[in-house]
């Protein structure tokens, strides 16, 4: 009996539109699930942004792949490889400690010269004999290049989607997002269908804090596609600041007075200013060394910035 198990919902943080998936998912080209959004949000900062979904399927099935033992691993190894998805080879492992996961680690390369490159002196490379390394068939299903540490647990997908025709693959990882770790899931692409969807009223963007930000018009087309950045700019140089942040403005109140002030200074006069208001992210810390500015140290992804005016000149304070 290979080893499954159920849950009564799950969350997914996401737009939820196919089109926006991107390639190299560790899970592959499903979608991606958890028991655990707000740490999934930290782990992948700026990636995994936009609303929370609540995900719930009666009976739902996935196979539990950290619980595989080495006779089912085999089998699922041997079915790939007779289905075109899998070779055997020799590969390279670099194992080391990792202290925040209190477990060994390790990465397979498919030559002794790139372990070694990758490995630091004193760690020995391991000869994996039949090893397995995935195939242009595996790569183009999972939308991966599949790198040999990744082609267990891309077979796996495969294997209960084909084979034991689950939802979807879970590996409960442990929960440590500062280690950039927690439980995850994949749901088949030809099982989200069978799953209902419910948007969660996000309680922790209501009660973000709302920042406003003063940039130059013609950076906006790149600010609306990237979001914000952390930097060091000329007046951050010119106080000898080292670390990278984004400066804002606490009300708008404070904002016109400073324009009126210094800040139309900071800028060439012939510069076209726009005026964002933006959210700042759940979890992100502002700072405040005086009284009439913010800053943090953390990007802002795109959907938490609106536009108020693209010519300040020109807005009703
Ligand atoms: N998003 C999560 O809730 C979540 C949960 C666990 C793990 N992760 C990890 O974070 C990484 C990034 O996750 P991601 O979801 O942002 O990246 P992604 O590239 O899988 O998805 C990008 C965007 O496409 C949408 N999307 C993806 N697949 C979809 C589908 N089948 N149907 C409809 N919309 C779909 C998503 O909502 C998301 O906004 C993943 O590779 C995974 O390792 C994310």
């Amino acid at each position: 009996m290979f080893p499954t198990k159920s849950f009564p919902k799950l969350w997914h943080v996401g737009t939820m539109d196919t089109t926006h998936k991107r390639n190299g998912s560790f899970e592959g080209a499903g979608l991606s699930v958890s028991t655990h959004p707000e740490a999934w949000r930290r782990i992948a900062r700026g990636h995994v942004t936009g609303p929370t979904w609540i995900l719930t399927k009666p009976g739902n099935k996935f196979l539990d792949h950290y619980r595989l033992t080495e006779a089912q691993s085999t089998e699922i190894a041997k079915w790939a490889v007779q289905n075109g998805y899998a070779e055997t080879a020799t590969l390279y492992r670099v194992s080391h400690y990792d202290d925040e996961l209190e477990s060994e680690v390790y990465t397979d390369y498919h030559t002794r010269e790139e372990a070694e490159y990758e490995a630091d002196e004193e760690s020995p490379i391991k000869e994996i004999v039949g090893g397995l390394v995935g195939t242009d068939s595996l790569h183009e299903r999972t939308r991966t290049d599949a790198s040999p540490v990744m082609v267990a647990d891309l077979l796996s997908t495969l294997y209960a989607e084909d084979v034991l025709g689950l939802d979807g693959v879970w590996w409960n990882d442990k929960l440590s997002p500062e280690a950039y770790s927690a439980p995850r899931g994949v749901i088949f692409q030809s099982k989200v269908k069978e799953w209902s969807f419910v948007k969660k009223v996000d309680e922790s963007a209501q009660s973000t804090v709302t920042l406003y930000h003063v940039c130059l018009t013609r950076s906006l087309p790149r600010i609306l596609e990237n979001g914000l950045a952390p930097r060091i700019g000329p007046r951050s140089k010119r106080r000898g600041e080292k670390k990278p942040a984004i400066y804002f403005f606490p009300d708008l109140e404070t904002l016109d007075d400073a324009l009126s002030n210094w800040l139309g200074d900071e800028f060439s006069e012939s510069a076209k200013l726009a005026l964002l208001k933006v959210q700042i992210p759940h979890g992100v810390e502002v700072k405040s060394d005086v009284e009439y500015e913010r800053h943090i140290h953390e990007p802002v992804p795109p959907d938490h910035i609106t536009v108020l005016t693209r010519d300040i000149d020109s807005f009703e304070f």
